[in-house]
């Protein structure tokens, strides 16, 4: 299967879950990432408000924040196309659908979270493979987003990949452009696919 049938395929079978299995899933992969003894240092996270069946963040999102987290979550870069830009919130912000219909905090400049300043990131995903190559949803944002850190230039971030166990395959095509990730969580088990 090339990337576009991988990706269709991948997203019926998320789309196939149940609300009640949604729900399940989060609390189970929010248990892994609590694990983390890296998250209790982590003062701001990079996270997303998950759309369609995507796997859900409200609630892990809710959890990180009465932790004491800050958490950043992306709007499109309104002059460079195609790349995003992280965005403290908090239960004061303004939300706005985008281009897309995401939900995503009003631009404000000094609200702006520069990857830099982020110790975990949690990236969406449609499909990862055993090798932690990652499938998203064919727009590269996250691929632009990791770029940086892939080349080394963003030591201290830590990017995690948060999916349901049906977006696991064996193998999956990937390009030049594509950032593959270090870790993954999904109900079953946190996947580490470093060394
Ligand atoms: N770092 C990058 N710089 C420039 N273009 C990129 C970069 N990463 C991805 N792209 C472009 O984004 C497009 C979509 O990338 P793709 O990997 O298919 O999407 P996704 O990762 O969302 O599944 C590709 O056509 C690719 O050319
Ligand atoms: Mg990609």
């Amino acid at each position: 299967m090339n990337r576009q049938q991988l990706r269709k395929s991948l997203l019926a079978q998320r789309q196939a879950l149940s609300p009640q299995q949604r729900e399940d899933a989060a609390l189970q992969v929010l248990t892994h990432l609590q694990q983390l003894p890296e998250l209790e240092h982590a003062c701001n996270i990079g996270s997303y408000h998950s759309v369609r069946a995507e796997l859900p963040t409200a609630q892990l999102n809710k959890a990180l924040q009465a932790q004491g987290h800050q958490l950043a979550l992306p709007v499109l870069h309104p002059v460079r196309p195609n790349h995003l830009l992280f965005l403290r919130v908090s239960e004061t912000t303004v939300w706005r659908p985008n281009i897309y219909g995401i939900p995503e905090p009003v631009l404000a400049c000094t609200d702006i979270l520069p990857l830099a300043q982020l110790q975990i990131l949690l990236v969406p995903l449609v499909g990862f493979d055993l090798e932690g190559n990652r499938l998203g949803m064919g727009g590269g944002f996250y691929d632009r987003t990791l770029a940086a850190w892939h080349a080394g230039r963003l030591p201290h971030l830590q990017p995690i990949g948060l999916a349901f166990d049906c977006q696991q395959v064996e193998v999956l095509p990937h390009a030049a452009w594509d950032v593959p990730l270090p870790r993954v969580i999904t109900p079953a088990k946190l996947w580490d696919f470093r060394n």
